[in-house]
């Protein structure tokens, strides 16, 4: 591989993850206004099914869960690429972690189907918790970012 191609390769998880890190976060807003929908008095909940927030949460997370899955192993990959090995640092375990919780979570939705309560609750939780992760991920990513540009090829 060119080394021109393998450096601007690294550039690609980090936009990828900010990109969804903005759709987490619309898929939350989502999220909530879908419980709203839920348990809204008969009234409201007929403005708010309009808007269809369960299905567009629906789609948005399904569309958030399979980016995850492939800036992950994306970006396990690139480092791979660029240094023979993997670095098995926070980095590395909390990002594994945060796609964990998002993929149980995400198992969790046929449970949620059949009005499972536990299961609601533990889907917010397990996704709440991804997102506080994202925020710490952050900036050991820029971290990352940060180095590898200082060492940039001449
Ligand atoms: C950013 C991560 C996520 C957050 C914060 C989140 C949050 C929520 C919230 C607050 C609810 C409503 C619970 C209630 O009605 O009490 C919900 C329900 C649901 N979520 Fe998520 N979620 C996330 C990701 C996902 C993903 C990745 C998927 C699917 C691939 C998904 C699918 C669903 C489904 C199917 C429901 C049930 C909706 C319904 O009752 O119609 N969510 N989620
Ligand atoms: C939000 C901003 C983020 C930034 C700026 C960022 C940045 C980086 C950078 C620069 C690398 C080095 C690999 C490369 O050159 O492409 C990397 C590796 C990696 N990233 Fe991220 N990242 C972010 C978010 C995430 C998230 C959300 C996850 C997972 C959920 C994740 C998982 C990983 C993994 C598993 C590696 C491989 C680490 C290793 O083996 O050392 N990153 N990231």
């Amino acid at each position: 591989m060119s080394e021109s191609l393998a450096f601007n390769l690294n550039f690609v998880h980090p936009l990828l993850m900010w990109v969804l890190f903005g759709l987490s976060g619309y898929a939350m807003v989502l999220g909530i206004k879908t419980k709203k929908t839920r348990t809204a008095d008969a009234d409201t909940r007929k403005q708010l099914i309009k808007g269809q927030f369960g299905k567009r949460h629906f789609q948005i997370g399904a569309l958030l869960l399979a980016l995850m899955v492939l800036g992950t192993f994306g970006g396990m990959a690139v480092t791979y690429l660029n240094n023979g090995k993997l670095f098995v640092g926070p980095h590395l375990l909390v990002g594994i972690g945060m796609t964990c919780l998002i993929t149980l979570a995400v198992a969790l939705i046929p449970l949620i189907q059949q009005g499972n309560l536990i299961a609601r609750k533990a889907h917010v939780g397990l996704n709440m918790l991804m997102m506080t992760l994202f925020l710490w991920q952050a900036v050991s990513g820029m971290q990352i970012v940060n180095k590898i540009w200082e060492n940039r090829p001449a």
